[in-house]
Order: C-alpha cells, then structure tokens, then sequence
C-alpha cells in the first residue's frame, strides 16, 4: 500500500500587509502518496509559492494541518522544524538561493552538514551528487561563474542530499533551456520511480505537466475542482 508523505487539510494562510489582509492560501485540502509527481498550476499570484512553503515547513499556516509522515507538524513549535525539513523535505528554490562565496560543492556540502553527514563523507556526497546532475566538472565553481542552468542543477543537488522523501520544486525548469529543462524533468521523475520519493512541482512547463500523475489547479488561494488525475 502506498502510504501517504503529506497531508494538506483545510490549509489557510492570510497575510497582513499594512492594513490589507491578503487570502494566499483558502482551505486547501490533499494528500501526496510516496512515489507521486505533483504538479501546480495556476496564475502569478494564485498562492503556489505560499503552498509549497507551508509545505516545506518554511512558512506556517494560519490555520489548517499540514502532516509529513504522520508528524503534524501544525503542532510543532518553530524551533523543532528545521529537524522535519532536514530530515523529510527537499526544497528546490525558484530563485536558486545559493551561498554566492562557497563553492558548488561547498553549497552541496552545507546541506549535507545540516543533515547529519560531516566531513569527509560530506564531500564525497556532495561529488556523486553534483555529477548526478551532470556539474561533476564545476564542483569548484563559484555561482557566479555557472550559468542559470548550473546554478539551477546545484540547487537541485543540494535538495537531493539525504535523500529526502518529499522534495518540493517551484518552477525547477522555468530559467533553463530546454535540454537543461528535460534533463531536470528526468531527474525528477526518476526520483520518484526509483527512490519513491513525493514531488510537488510548481510549473507552467507541460513537459512536467504531462509526466506528472496528478494537476492541482490554483485560483485566488483556492483549489479549483475538477483535479485532473491520471495515470503514469
Ligand atoms: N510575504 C508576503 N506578504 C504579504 N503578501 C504576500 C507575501 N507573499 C505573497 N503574498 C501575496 O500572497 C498572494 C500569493 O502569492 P504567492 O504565493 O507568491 O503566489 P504565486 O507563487 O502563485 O505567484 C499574492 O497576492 C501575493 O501578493
Ligand atoms: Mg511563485
């Protein structure tokens, strides 16, 4: 039986800017098995990027539960999360989010430290992980001298490490050409057949949206109905 990573339910999350309060995210309910490919959908603004950071116990919900294995992590307090990120969640930024004065394989390496895995087993790691994405000839680049693409494939490296069961990408292939894209979308979808892991993918590339086992649509923070689901 397939056991679910995440649950959603009645997820809320209202930000007060100013005097304005904004509905990001409007009671939004569901479940991501193990081994399932997620994708989001919806226009600039619809509440995506809000959503996934709930979900990577990044951000906090207003209201609603957002359980990773079974561990509701709503009822945690803030300084016990970083332990469910660290240990459950890979999170692959849209902005990449590197440390600009390490090293490819530095930036690799931290995560990895933060996992538990010091070292010299943490620069082996980092090695296997980088050449995985194909960079295993840049691992002593800066960032700033990879091109949008690298940069994109470290921080995936960097969401691989530990292996973790959930990993959560906002709009992994939007800055990349397309042979970088599709090598991206490969190694997504193998993440999931091989490793079983969950990924959730915030897209507007059909090429994941036609890999991917379910599409969740999103309207003003709202789910819309209609969940298009299929089969792999
Ligand atoms: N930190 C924030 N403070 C206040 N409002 C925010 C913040 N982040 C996002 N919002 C608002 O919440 C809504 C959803 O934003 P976001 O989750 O970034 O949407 P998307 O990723 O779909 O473009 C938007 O109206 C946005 O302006
Ligand atoms: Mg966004």
């Amino acid at each position: 039986m397939e056991e679910n990573n995440i649950e959603v339910k009645r997820l809320k999350k209202i930000y007060h800017e100013a005097s304005v309060e904004v509905m990001a995210v409007d009671d939004v309910s569901f479940d991501v098995k193990s081994g399932e490919v997620i994708a989001v959908m919806g226009p600039s603004g619809s509440g995506k990027t809000t959503l996934l950071s709930i979900m990577g116990c990044i951000l906090r919900p207003t209201s609603g539960e957002v359980i990773i294995k079974g561990i509701k992590t709503h009822e945690m307090d803030e300084h016990s999360l970083p332990e469910i990120r660290n240990k459950y969640i890979g999170f692959i930024f849209q902005a990449f989010n590197l440390f600009p004065a390490l090293t490819a394989l530095e930036n690799v390496e931290v995560s990895l430290n933060l996992k538990g895995i010091k070292g010299r087993k943490a620069k082996e790691e980092a090695r296997q992980l980088l050449e995985r994405v194909s960079l295993g000839d840049r691992v002593d680049f800066l960032p700033m001298d990879l091109s949008g693409g690298q940069k994109q494939r470290v921080s995936i490296a960097r969401a691989l490490a530990n292996r973790p069961s959930i990993i959560l990408a906002d709009e992994p292939t939007g800055n990349l050409d397309s042979k970088t894209g599709h090598s991206v979308i490969e190694l997504l979808r193998d993440l999931s057949i091989k490793e079983k892991s969950s990924v959730v993918i915030v897209t507007h590339d059909s090429r994941i949206i036609d890999m991917s086992d379910r599409v969740l649509y999103l309207e003003d923070g709202r789910l819309k109905n209609g969940v298009n689901s299929k089969k792999r």
